[in-house]
This record gives C-alpha cells, structure tokens and sequence, in this order.
C-alpha cells in the first residue's frame, strides 16, 4: 500500500505524518507532496518518498498520485492569504487532486477538512448530517472554500467509480510545541470568559485521521474529531499565564454552541477515545 499525504510541512501535517510512518506495516509506503526540497529533508530520513511540486500544478499531482493507493490531502492555505488563493487551493486544487487520485486509481481518499463548515451554532452540539449554516465571525473564503471542496469531493466519491471519500472535520488543533495554543488569544482576548473552544491534540488529530484512513467500510462519511471538554476564553488566558481584562466580565457569547461539536459518531464507528481529553489533562502530560 502507497499512500499520499500532502501538507506535511504544516502544523497538522508534520505530526501526522511520523505517526503515519511509524505505524506502517512492512511493504507499506508513504509519499508526500512538498514544495521545498530542504524542508522535505527530514520526511525523507524518517522514511517517506518525497514528490516536489504544487498543489496547484496538474503536473505534480499527476507524479504524487501514480501508484498510489490512498490520499491523506492535509494541505490548505489560510491563515491571512488572499481570498483568491484559499480558493486555489483549498477548492480548486483539492478537487483537482481528488480527480487526478480517481484517474489514477486511487482507492480510498481522507479530506481534512475544519467544523468552522458548519457556520453558525444550533444550541446543541454539532453533528455531520447538519448542513452548513453560513454566519459568524469566522465564515470566509477558507470556510467556504473548505465546505466546496468537501460536496465536491464527496461527490466524485459517489460517482461510483470506486474512490472511497472521507472527510475529517477537525476543531481547533494544538499541543507539541504548535503556537497555536499562544495565538488563540488572538481571538479570545475579545470574547466573553464563558464563550468556548472547541479544540483535539495534534496526537489526537492524527489518531483520528489513521482510524479514517484504515477503516473498512465507512466510505462517503464525515467524522468530526475532537476532544472531550471545549475550553473557556477564561482558561485560554490561563492556560497562556494571563488574566482576561476586567471589562471582559461584562461581555456575553453571542452564540454558545458555535463550533461545538459531538465526537459520538467517530467514537461509534472507528473506536475513537482522545489520548488527551482535554487541553488541561495534555498539560499534566507535558505535551502543549
Ligand atoms: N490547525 C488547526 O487548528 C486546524 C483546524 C481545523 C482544520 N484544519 C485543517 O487542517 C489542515 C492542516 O492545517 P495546518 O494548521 O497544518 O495548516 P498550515 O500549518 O498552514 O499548513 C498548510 C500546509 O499546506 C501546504 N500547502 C499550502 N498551499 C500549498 C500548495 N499550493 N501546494 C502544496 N502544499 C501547500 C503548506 O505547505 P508550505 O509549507 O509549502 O506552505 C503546509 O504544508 C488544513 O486542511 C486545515 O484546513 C486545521
């Protein structure tokens, strides 16, 4: 078996993958897609076969995915880029991909995708059968672009041609050094103390997504990963060695549930427990 990941020089990606060596059975092969030959380097020691190229390049994506069995698509641009390019790549390039791994004869596809696709809170926590409900302060071209390249996907699954399509809807991801944990006072400097993150561990984002990866008959499913105990703005300044300003007491969370998600189905179906349940038990642990 080959499998394809992409993304392996991001946060997720570059924790995902060693996990993904590691557990690889004799005659198991990983390849990846990176743009950097340097950055490469470490992924090739540890054992992966390296592709260089763009995601955005029909002609890179024709040399990653021949051979190959299955595609982890980690890759995504966010995080302060241009409208234009979240939907090159995110969409556009994702689907792309997905094309050229049925073309190829790919046999089972996992798409990482975020629960930011469910846009606005229900009062309850979210589930994969919900449809997207655009809103909030967080919906944009990554948000969109990531819901597109899901029905999209999903669809070229269904086509019946014998591309198995799963998709992974992770929360807010951190732990093992990611300054991810730092940076979400980005955003909870201006919440209420009670308004709530959801959140899973890289250990538990990669858990997860070996499980969809490995699992027999769960084809065209939408998992949500997640840890167990969403965390407070309160405990985010906490958690960072800070206070929340005192004026911060008198805001109220606009919508309680959003980005709330239920783990029961990836728990069902796939047997997944969080190694860290919550942010405080990874702490304890060492591993933030
Ligand atoms: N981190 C989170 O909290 C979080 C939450 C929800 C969902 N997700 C999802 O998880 C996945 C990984 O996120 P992340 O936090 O690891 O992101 P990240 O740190 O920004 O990494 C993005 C990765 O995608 C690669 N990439 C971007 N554009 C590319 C292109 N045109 N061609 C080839 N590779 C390209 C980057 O390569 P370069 O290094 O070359 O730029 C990098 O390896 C994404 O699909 C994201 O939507 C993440």
């Amino acid at each position: 078996m080959l499998t394809l990941v992409t993304g392996t020089t991001g946060q997720v990606g570059r924790r995902f993958l060693p996990r993904l060596l590691a557990q690889n059975r004799p005659g198991e092969r990983t390849r990846i897609l990176v743009r950097d030959q340097a950055r490469a380097e470490p992924f090739a020691e540890l054992g992966a076969e390296v592709v260089l190229g763009d995601l955005r390049d029909a002609e890179a994506l024709g040399k990653a995915v021949a051979g190959v069995d299955a595609v982890v698509n980690v890759a995504a641009s966010f995080r302060g880029v241009p409208d234009e390019d979240a939907w090159a790549v995110n969409r556009d390039a994702a689907v792309e991909l997905g094309r050229a791994a049925l073309a190829a004869g790919v046999r089972r596809f996992v798409q990482v995708s975020t629960g930011l696709v469910y846009g606005t809170g229900r009062g309850r926590p979210l589930v994969e059968e919900d449809e997207s409900r655009p809103g909030g302060v967080m919906w944009g071209a990554y948000t969109e672009s990531k819901a597109a390249a899901e029905r999209e996907l999903l669809a070229l699954g269904g086509e019946g041609q014998g591309m198995d399509v799963r998709v992974a809807r992770l929360p807010f991801v951190y732990g093992e050094g990611d300054p991810h944990l730092a940076q979400s006072l980005m955003w909870a400097a201006n919440w209420a103390p009670a308004q709530r993150l959801q959140m899973a561990h890289h250990a538990d984002v990669a858990q997860g997504l070996l499980r969809l990866l490995h699992a027999p008959g769960v084809a065209g499913r939408m998992y949500n990963i997640a840890d167990d105990a969403p965390v407070t703005a309160l405990e985010l300044h906490r958690l960072n060695g800070v206070e929340m300003p005192a004026e911060a007491h008198d805001r109220t969370d606009p919508d309680p549930w959003f980005g709330i998600m239920s783990t029961e189905r990836v728990r069902r179906d796939l047997g997944f427990r969080p190694l860290h349940p919550t942010v405080w038990s990874a702490r304890a642990a060492g591993a933030l």
